[in-house]
């Protein structure tokens, strides 16, 4: 990862947040190009709300000299493939924000709009729950047996949750606010279960993926890329 030009958050403008701050520079970057951060705080928590900003295009590593970090990032080309946990979390992103676009629909009282959002997030994420199921969590039934399990479970109920809002989107405008109560559930299930999957599955899955990583992820894009009607 060569590299060239040093971002130093301790100049961030004072009253602009720092991840407001480190985006604004990092926008301006073309794809393909490396750049150095110098931070004074541990740089998970922005690292995430960059990567979210960047559509998980980001490859970091952070070192520390008991001062601050270096974080050395490298913003991913056109040529370059997301790898397989950042695929999925892009996957997650790109439902959550269709999930807050039915909310407010439904919130604006744009009962028909809405409804079609939600049918193309029902199908987005009931794509993704087969993917998971099917294709990744034999991966690591043994290595990560408990949170394959949990997240099984968690998926049931998931789905138990979008044939109920099945039920309200063909039941008539009166139901709106009904949508609104399930989707503002649904939401709240899909949070925690996308962060346990982000930080017990995906590593595990990458690591047991191996020699046929390349094979995997080609039909978990095709798959996310056209999820049956
Ligand atoms: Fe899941
Ligand atoms: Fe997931």
């Amino acid at each position: 990862m060569s590299c060239c030009y040093v971002l130093d958050l301790r100049f961030t403008p004072q009253g602009v947040p720092v991840p407001t701050y480190a985006y604004s520079v990092l926008r301006d970057i073309s794809p393909g190009e490396s750049l150095r951060i110098w931070s004074p705080e541990e740089p998970t928590l922005l690292m995430a709300q960059l990567q979210n900003h960047m559509r998980h295009t980001l490859v970091w590593r952070a070192a520390t000299d008991g001062q601050g970090y270096l974080i050395t990032l490298h913003i991913r080309g056109p040529g370059e493939a997301l790898a397989l946990g950042d695929t999925l979390r892009r996957d997650h992103d790109e439902m959550n924000a269709r999930l807050v676009r039915s909310l407010s629909l439904v919130n604006g009282g744009h009962w028909r709009e809405a409804v079609s959002e939600v049918t193309a997030f029902d199908r987005a994420l009931r794509a993704h729950i087969l993917i998971e199921n099917d294709l990744l969590a034999p991966l690591a039934a043994r290595a990560a047996e408990e949170p394959t399990a949990l997240m099984r479970r968690e998926h049931d109920d998931i789905l138990v949750q979008l044939d109920a809002i099945q039920e309200v989107c063909a039941a008539s405008e009166e139901s709106c606010k009904d949508l609104d109560t399930w989707l503002g559930l649904l939401a709240a299930s899909l949070n925690k279960h996308e962060f346990r999957e982000e930080t017990l599955l995906f590593g595990a899955w990458e690591r047991a993926a191996g020699v046929g990583h390349e094979t995997l992820l080609n039909e978990v894009r095709r798959r996310l890329s056209s999820p049956a009607a």
